[in-house]
């Protein structure tokens, strides 16, 4: 069976490294079960979150990680730095896609470095609102899992060390949650695509991220294929995360 997995992504929340100490107390409180349960707070928190984390069985990423291990790139975080630090990283976020203009060969670039680097991947991707009303989602899909996925060096890409997250742009952040239909439909291709590079696809962890809230959880919770959540806005309430995370139970 495939690991379920559900993962708070604060972006640049909270705003002091009192704030995220708190809301990770909160979340070192609940209790997943058998889903996994992760974090990806603001790099400046991970020290004093992974302290406060103490034994909890909840895994760190950080938010990004740079392709070079080390040297002259101005106001970026490399993998070897994370070390002791994050159990992961999260790679391909559209925000980042966006604001630091990310292409494919720079996500995958991304991703070879964290996983060189012993850190476990949660994958990105997901189309526009313009590439989805174009018709254009399966082919924006399979163009980003053979360019983004496709490029790593063989062996690194296992389902144990790679997690892939769907998140449609128009999703993330807008209040507009795809429905569990439309993120299995989606899913259900990445799947294919990870078939095409010859990988076995069915032992890959798959979420879905966009919105989702404690309310609308259930219909991706129950969608075939969906195996977690990758959650923003709702992770930063613990008591509402936890909702979320033991929708996956
Ligand atoms: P959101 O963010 O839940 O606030 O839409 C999801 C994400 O960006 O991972």
């Amino acid at each position: 069976m495939r690991g379920r997995l559900v993962v708070g992504n604060w972006k640049m929340n909270p705003t002091s490294v009192h704030g995220a100490l708190e809301l990770a107390r909160g979340v070192a409180a609940i209790d997943g079960g058998d889903v996994e349960v992760g974090i990806a707070p603001p790099y400046l928190a991970l020290p004093q979150v992974r302290i406060a984390l103490g034994g909890a069985a909840v895994r760190i990423y950080a938010q990004d990680v740079h392709w070079e291990p080390k040297g002259a790139h101005t106001g970026q975080i490399s993998a070897p730095m994370l070390a002791g630090l994050a159990d992961g990283a999260i790679v391909g976020h559209s925000e980042v896609r966006r604001d630091q203009g990310d292409d494919d060969a720079r996500v995958a670039a991304k991703a070879t470095a964290a996983l060189s680097h012993e850190l476990r991947v949660i994958f990105c991707l997901g189309e526009s609102l313009e590439e989805r009303r174009g018709g254009k989602t399966d082919a924006v899909i399979s163009r980003q899992v053979h360019r983004g996925i496709g490029v790593i060096r063989t062996g690194l890409v296992t389902p144990a060390t790679l997690a892939i997250a769907y998140e449609p742009i128009w999703a993330i952040g807008t209040g507009e949650a795809a429905t569990g239909r439309q993120a299995g439909d989606a899913i259900t291709r990445i799947r294919y695509e990870l078939a095409a590079l010859g990988l076995d696809a069915d032992a890959f962890t798959v979420m879905y991220g966009g919105s989702v809230t404690a309310a609308n959880v259930l219909d991706f919770a129950r969608a075939d294929g969906v195996d977690g959540a990758l959650v923003g806005g709702a992770s930063l309430d613990a008591g509402q995360f936890s909702a979320i995370v033991a929708a996956f139970r």
